[in-house]
């Protein structure tokens, strides 16, 4: 628990410039799993600023994004792929080659191949390393709404109504958001071998509770997190508000 979200920001872009220059010693590739929306953006703004002050290259890095809508055109006010230039690959070394982002242009009928191919991706880059995760309210995880198992892998999902009403203000009205997205599945995420999960606000609070006290269910796909040997939440007092850590044995 942190007292802020800078705060929490500031530990897990260590740990991620840590591990990208220990891979870079050893002339390997790292390879990092991100998120989109409000949560991961404090976490850009240091690797950046570490990349400008600190000599932090990114050029080792390997990156699979977790979601995009769909439709979705990439230089859309919305779109993911526009979100992560924006907030984090135009301001550093990244190679654009190494960059892999649900594609929310594809033809419907070949999505089902794309996801296949994503996941194959990840499988050929030796697996993600480190995986960064927000929380929707409804215990999403990616666009994994309630009802997504644990085997579940990259595929085309129906938004929850939860989701598109909180998306509903970026998107200029609730009849302006998509109502599907492709999604790393919960299986996919779970496959990482570190997961840092950040929750920021006081409207995180009840979900992180059930999310780390609660029964592990699908109602709830970040439950399945409790099964993953290193993940971590990462989270500022408002979000814990709600913890009753005495009673937390998980
Ligand atoms: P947020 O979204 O970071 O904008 O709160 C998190 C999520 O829905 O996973």
């Amino acid at each position: 628990m942190f007292k802020n979200a800078s705060e929490a920001s500031q530990v897990v872009a260590t740990e991620i410039a840590t591990l990208v220059r220990e891979r870079a010693s050893a002339g390997k590739p790292c390879v990092l799993g991100l998120a989109t929306g409000s949560t991961p953006m404090g976490v850009y703004r240091e690797l950046i600023r570490m990349h400008r002050d600190e000599n932090l290259s990114l050029r080792n890095v390997v990156t699979f994004n977790l979601d995009e809508y769909f439709p979705m055109a990439p230089d859309a006010a919305q779109s993911y792929v526009r979100f992560m230039n924006e907030n984090l690959f135009d301001h550093v070394d990244v190679l654009s080659e190494n960059v892999h982002i649900p594609d929310g242009t594809i033809a419907e009928e070949s999505v089902g191949k794309f996801c296949d191919d994503y996941e194959s991706k990840i499988a050929a880059a030796g697996g993600i390393d480190l995986q960064l995760l927000g929380i929707g309210r409804t215990g999403h995880i990616g666009f994994n709404e309630p009802r997504s198992d644990a085997d579940t892998v990259t595929r085309m999902v129906v938004l929850n109504s939860v989701t598109r009403n909180d998306a509903a203000e970026n998107f200029d009205g609730l009849e302006n958001v998509p109502h599907h997205a492709v999604t790393m599945g919960v299986q996919t995420i779970l496959n990482a071998q570190r997961i840092r999960l950040m929750a920021y606000g006081e409207h995180k609070s009840a979900i992180v509770e059930r999310t780390v006290c609660g029964d592990i269910t699908e109602s709830i796909p970040a439950t399945f997190l409790q099964q993953h040997g290193d993940v971590r939440f990462l989270m500022d007092d408002a979000a814990a508000s709600k913890l009753n850590l005495s009673n937390t044995s998980k």
